[in-house]
């Protein structure tokens, strides 16, 4: 039997629909999102589990640091900084911090696409925005979600920040100070990273803050103009390793008169292909760095060479955790749990409950099917007394 040319062309006009529609629920997946926290509303923190005896902590765990510093480096990729040709070469400072320092190193893997407007969400919110988030990079609008800054703010934290103005884009009315840089002249990463640096000497002396932002985008502008192995790479290694040192010398001088700790982050948002672009699903472009440096860490040796790989998303409940804030909604992380080894037993449990509970309220609340086990419904068991610690 032989089919008219009519039904032919119809099969394949649906074929062609089907397939359209196939890609674009593939390309614009449905996010996972947390339904009760879209107005950030404040729910009470779930109690600590009661084991025998009742329990007496109910309210989130107070801030494990008193000041913490995110220093961002557009285009970060892995071996920049763990790697033999680039950090162990250009940047010894951060090299000895690996190697010798109270420090936890990790690989974090980001996810696609790799452009920096969604990577600051991922790292901010813990979710993973979707495509649709490169169509809307260029004209960032507010983050509503729920994200750290907002909840830092929030809880009162004085923000500050400098560098690249996607983040002021984002949240407009977060930071008590900033000045944004502008990526429009790809050709220029001199003046992006010094309109960042000039205002360090100054901010470090102050008391002021509680968070401080630095996104520097020159290496990536490096990148993009003359590709990963331009000698400008080395040389602006170099320069990031020296504004690393100058952050970490004072926030240590200053915990000696305040006897708390602080943390500094070092992270890259996404990395860089062969080609010095991004963008795309490499293992040079979804590798960064992410070095969390803080006294509060045991000093023990560590391999340069081999990193622990971990996600980018995690960075936000990792974050939440040290500020003593609730973790985003919506975040799909988990704890970098080396952040917490140093505490005592039962605050280390308490934070993994934490995580716990907020992964398994996404969870519920995206997959129908999902029902708690019995014993893992600490929520619905704990009455918790009043008190807190
Ligand atoms: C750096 O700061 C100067 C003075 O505030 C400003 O005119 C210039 O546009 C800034 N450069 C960039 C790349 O943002
Ligand atoms: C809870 O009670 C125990 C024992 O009474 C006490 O050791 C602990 O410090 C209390 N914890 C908090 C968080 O108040
Ligand atoms: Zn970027």
């Amino acid at each position: 039997m032989r089919l008219g040319s009519g039904t032919f062309a119809a099969c394949c006009v649906v074929i062609q629909v089907l397939g359209v529609a196939l890609f674009l629920r593939g390309f614009f997946p449905a996010p996972i999102r947390s339904s009760s926290r879209t107005e950030h509303q404040a729910e009470p923190p779930a109690p600590e589990p009661s084991a025998g005896d009742r329990s007496n902590w109910t309210k989130l765990p107070p801030p494990l640091f008193r000041k913490v510093v995110i220093m961002l480096i557009d285009g970060l990729r892995d071996d920049f900084v763990f790697g033999c040709v680039w950090g162990v070469k250009f940047m010894p400072y951060t090299t000895y911090l690996v190697e010798k320092g109270a420090s936890h190193s990790f690989v974090a893997e980001a996810k696609l696409p790799t452009v920096t407007m969604p990577r600051i969400k991922a790292m901010m919110t813990g979710s993973l925005p979707g495509f649709i988030d490169v169509v809307r990079n260029l004209n960032s609008p507010a983050l509503v979600e729920d994200n750290v800054i907002t909840q830092a703010k929030a809880a009162g934290k004085r923000i500050i920040f400098y560098g690249d103005e996607t983040w002021v884009k984002l949240f407009p009315k977060h930071f008590v100070e900033y000045d944004g840089t502008t990526s429009f002249f790809v050709s220029d990463y001199t003046e992006v990273d010094n309109n960042v640096t000039r205002h360090l000497d100054k901010v470090l002396k102050r008391g002021d803050w509680d968070v401080l932002i630095l996104h520097y985008l020159g290496l990536d502008h490096i990148g993009h103009v003359s590709g990963p192995s331009s000698p400008l790479i080395g040389h602006k290694l170099r320069e990031m390793d020296s504004v690393l040192m100058k952050i970490h010398t004072s926030l240590l001088s200053e915990e000696r008169d305040t006897l708390v700790p602080n943390l500094l982050v070092l992270c890259g948002d996404h990395g860089m292909s062969e080609a010095g672009g991004h963008g795309a699903s490499s293992m040079e472009e979804l590798n960064t760095a992410l070095i969390l440096i803080s006294s509060a860490f045991e000093r023990k040796p560590g391999d340069i060479r081999r990193p622990k790989h971990v996600q980018q998303t995690d960075l936000a409940a990792t974050l939440a955790i040290g500020l003593g804030l609730p973790i985003p909604g919506n975040s799909v992380g988990s704890l970098l749990f080396p952040t917490v080894e140093g505490r005592p037993v039962r605050e280390q449990l308490r934070f993994l409950h934490l995580n716990a509970v907020q992964l398994s309220k996404l969870l519920q609340e995206n997959v129908p099917s999902y029902t708690k086990g019995s014993s893992a419904a600490p929520t619905q068991h704990a009455t918790g007394s009043e008190q807190q610690g």
